[in-house]
């Protein structure tokens, strides 16, 4: 069964049609980085319009792409939650719209779920990804930061063991680099310029040194940096700024990793997933593999586009339980929380 996946969450409109295998079709993006870019983050309202203009040529697009039509599809799988309500709904609405019109059964499904299974995803001709059922996975994006035990696909299989208290990894590296004056959004920015970086120069403090816990915090980190700009002076485009973005990368990086590895012994697991967008960086995709090297674990990171927000992971996501016959046709709800259990509060707010 085929089953078109829509994502629009956030910044990327998304359509993709994936395979029951996790084989991709077509894996349609288009990123709104220009649009914000100017405003150093997501602009929501901008968000929602750029959604509506672009979802109907996505969508085009990825039947293009696959050589298939509306009839050839089984279901349709749509982000429902978490997100930006009015960027959601785009989608949401459009997700009904087709099923309404096709009779497709629709299903929806939680953006954070989607970035746990891109793992499996894979390319035409690809063999299946081999991997079983429990894994441990840091989810890293730019709205969440989170270790979970993975012992299925279903929701309720998935259990969180710690996150961040306050930014999410993703939002440290954009806030940062706005801070020390580069684009939007930052990660990609800061991972280029740390490669000829030396982290050593420019000491900054490790986030939660002394605490033996599974949670993250970065907010710290980000002032650090800025006292040390303040201190500093301005930075130009020189040595120092790579030292910085070095020395911040790293930083983020042992944290995450840390508290990873604490978490892949406490649990008594021998793979760990990365997924989310800062996945792509490379500094943690290596320091990755050393680390699983040293406590004998197997790590496993999608490529880098699979860790970016895109559909496919949303169609593979919804894929199983359109399989058994779920359809939530008229009973879809958009949520800007995620429906996966939180064990870690965040700032002073509500869980
Ligand atoms: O998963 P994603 O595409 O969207 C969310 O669900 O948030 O993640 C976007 C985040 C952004 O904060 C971006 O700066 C970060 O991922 N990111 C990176 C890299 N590529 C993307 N962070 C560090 N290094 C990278 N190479
Ligand atoms: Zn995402």
């Amino acid at each position: 069964m085929l089953t078109l996946g829509i994502e629009t969450s956030c910044d990327e409109t998304a359509v993709a049609l994936v395979d029951a295998d996790g084989t991709i079709l077509s894996d349609v993006v288009h990123s709104q980085v220009q649009s914000h870019a100017r405003y150093g983050g997501v602009v929501p309202e901008l968000a929602s319009r750029d959604h509506l203009q672009n979802i109907v040529p996505v969508y085009r697009s990825a039947l293009e792409r696959a050589g298939k039509r509306l009839e050839d599809v089984g279901g349709i799988a749509v982000t429902c939650s978490p997100g930006l309500s009015g960027a959601l709904l785009v989608g949401v609405q459009m997700a009904r719209g087709l099923g309404w019109a096709s009779r497709l059964p629709l299903v929806g499904v939680d953006h954070l779920v989607g970035h746990l299974l891109a793992v499996f995803l894979r390319a035409p001709g690809q063999p299946p990804v081999e991997l079983e059922f429990p894994f441990l996975a840091l989810l890293v994006s730019g709205g969440h930061t989170a270790l979970y035990r993975v012992e299925g696909r279903d929701l309720a299989q998935i259990s969180e063991l710690g996150a961040t208290r306050d930014d999410a990894a993703g939002e440290a590296f954009d806030k940062v680099a706005k801070l020390i004056g580069l684009g939007y959004p930052g990660g990609p920015i800061i991972d280029r310029l740390a490669r000829e970086g030396d982290a050593s120069t420019i000491p900054l403090a490790m986030p939660m040194r002394r605490q033996a816990s599974l949670e993250f915090s970065f907010s710290g980190l980000k002032t650090n940096v800025a006292r040390w700009v303040e201190a500093n002076g301005p930075l130009a485009d020189d040595q120092r700024l790579r030292d910085l973005c070095a020395s911040f990368q790293h930083n983020v990086v042992e944290s995450l990793l840390s508290r990873t590895f604490r978490a892949v012994r406490r649990e008594g697991l021998r793979t760990l997933v990365l997924a989310g967008g800062v996945a792509a960086n490379r500094g943690l995709r290596q320091r990755a593999a050393a680390y699983a090297e040293r406590h004998g674990v197997r790590v496993v990171v999608p490529p880098p586009a699979h860790c970016t927000d895109n559909a496919a992971m949303i169609a593979l996501a919804g894929s199983h339980r359109l399989a058994r016959g779920e359809d939530q046709s008229g009973q879809l709800e958009i949520s800007p929380h995620t429906a996966l259990m939180r064990v870690t509060r965040k700032g002073a707010g509500p869980r």
